[in-house]
């Protein structure tokens, strides 16, 4: 204990007290002395005097800036906006624009689980008995069990002790890893890691380290060299990578992480669903038990319908988040209609596995097609993600509006999202899609390209 600590709890009740005031009235005398030197010189201490405009003005951001070169070049070259349209109907392998109906390739909704009758009949029910949000944080307003019964669901799905619902999949992220690691830790993570895990390093402090995708050598020769150095290691990879549509080989992490005495995080908003026999992920696929994962992390709002995200794993890891993680105490709890759409959605998948079948079979159809017309699909593994790769954000741009000229409704990626050479649309498959409506699609999407000079 230092020696002024040790002195102030030394002190009698009345010497603190006093102690304290004058340390309050230092602060104002302080204070003060700022106002009189105000006054005087109309400066604070360290204040600059010119303000320019660049830090008064919101139109003045860099990235706002930035997002305005993007629009006037849009304008100039005559692109509509792909973004924010407005959709009427559930989203699943058709959706409603304008009153127009469009094949879909832009939504998670990989299973159909978002509108499946079961899945809005479990939140109507909920809204009825809890209503539509519980008002306050759990630790403060208490458990329904439905929010209960929702963790125990995800926590048997991999094979785990435990987990806990947050409200949002990126918050998730950020608020567990942002909590659990700090500035003598390091976190590694695939050059290819979601934002969310990259602002939950930030907020860490840990020393950020990325290694290149899928790369597991590159990953044990940077643990090589710079374990020793820091105290709690984390890893962190996604079980099927939204970008690119490829898996990384889960048992070299696992071994590599056992190895430097790591801990492995997997990110499975992309994979539960949509990968293993029985869409229960990468763990399933691999064949992997839950437990060799230290921190298994998944959303709501994919392939279960809902809206949040959670982090499954050992008792002890829930635990603590739920009694000290911000986003966890300082959040609401998940609203009713939200984790019983979430668990109604988890019953669906188990008892129906075959969706979780059409889905991979129609995944690997459009990717074999499309590779048959030469199309750049890039690392795709043909699951749920198949990326078609432009190069260039305005190619992105104009394939997409050409795309909905004839029906087809799928987002491009473009700068800053990736690097510019790597734009992209990216296509989402679902088990509703059709093979008609995929041969359809490849077709029309093989004809654009060719007529942007991108065709193989
Ligand atoms: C890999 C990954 N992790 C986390 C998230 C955040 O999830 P949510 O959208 O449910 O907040 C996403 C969102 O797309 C994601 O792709």
């Amino acid at each position: 204990m230092s020696k002024s600590k040790s002195r102030l709890f030394g002190l009698t009740g009345k010497a603190k007290e006093q102690l304290i005031q004058q340390m309050l009235n230092k602060r104002s005398i302080d204070s003060e002395q700022d106002v009189t030197q105000f006054r005087k010189t109309g400066r604070f201490k360290n204040l600059k005097s010119d303000v320019s405009d660049e830090f008064t003005r919101f139109d003045k951001f860099p990235a706002y800036q930035q997002l305005l070169v993007h629009k006037l070049a849009a304008d100039s070259l005559d692109i509509a906006s792909p973004f924010f349209r407005t959709h009427t109907q559930i989203a699943n392998n058709t959706t409603v624009i304008d009153g127009c109906e469009y094949i879909n390739f832009a939504s998670y909704n990989y299973l159909g689980l978002s509108g499946h009758a079961d899945v809005s009949a479990a939140a109507k029910e909920a809204i009825d008995q809890y209503g539509t949000s519980v008002s306050a944080s759990r630790l403060v307003a208490g458990e329904r069990p439905i929010q209960r019964e929702l963790e125990q669901a995800l926590a048997e799905l991999h094979g785990v002790e435990d987990c806990i619902v947050f409200v949002s999949g990126h918050a998730t992220n950020v608020t567990s890893i942002g909590y659990l690691f700090g500035s003598k830790d390091l976190i590694l993570h695939d050059a290819l890691i979601h934002n969310s895990v990259i602002q939950g390093i930030q907020l860490s402090g840990a020393q950020r380290l990325s290694f290149p995708h899928n790369d597991w050598q590159a990953l044990d020769d940077l643990l090589s060299k710079s374990r020793k150095q820091f105290e709690r290691v984390l890893i962190v990879i996604e079980g099927l990578y939204s970008m690119d549509g490829d898996i990384p080989e889960l048992e070299r992490f696992i071994e590599i992480k056992r190895r430097h005495k790591a801990f492995l995080m997997v990110d499975e908003a992309h994979s539960q669903g949509v990968i293993g026999k029985n869409g229960l992920g990468i763990g399933e696929h691999f064949g992997v038990d839950g437990q060799d994962v230290d921190i298994w992390m998944g959303t709501l709002s994919k392939t279960l319908a809902s809206c949040g995200g959670y982090i499954a794993g050992e008792r002890t890891l829930v635990e603590h988040l739920k009694f000290a993680a911000p986003g966890f105490l300082y959040s609401v709890g998940i609203s009713p209609p939200l984790a019983a759409a979430a668990l109604a959605a988890i019953k669906v998948m188990k008892a129906e596995p075959e969706r979780v079948r059409q889905l991979q079979k129609q995944g690997q159809l459009f990717l074999r097609l499309a590779q048959e017309q030469g199309v750049n699909t890039g690392k795709s593994a043909g699951y749920s993600v198949i990326p078609v790769l432009t190069g260039s954000s305005i190619k992105a741009a104009k394939l997409a509006n050409a795309l909905l000229t004839h029906g087809g409704h799928v987002q491009p990626i473009i700068y800053p999202a990736v690097e510019e050479g790597m734009a992209r649309l990216r296509f989402f498959i679902c088990s509703a899609h059709t093979e008609e409506q995929i041969r359809f699609t490849v077709n029309v999407l093989t004809e654009e390209l060719a007529k942007l000079g991108l065709k193989a």
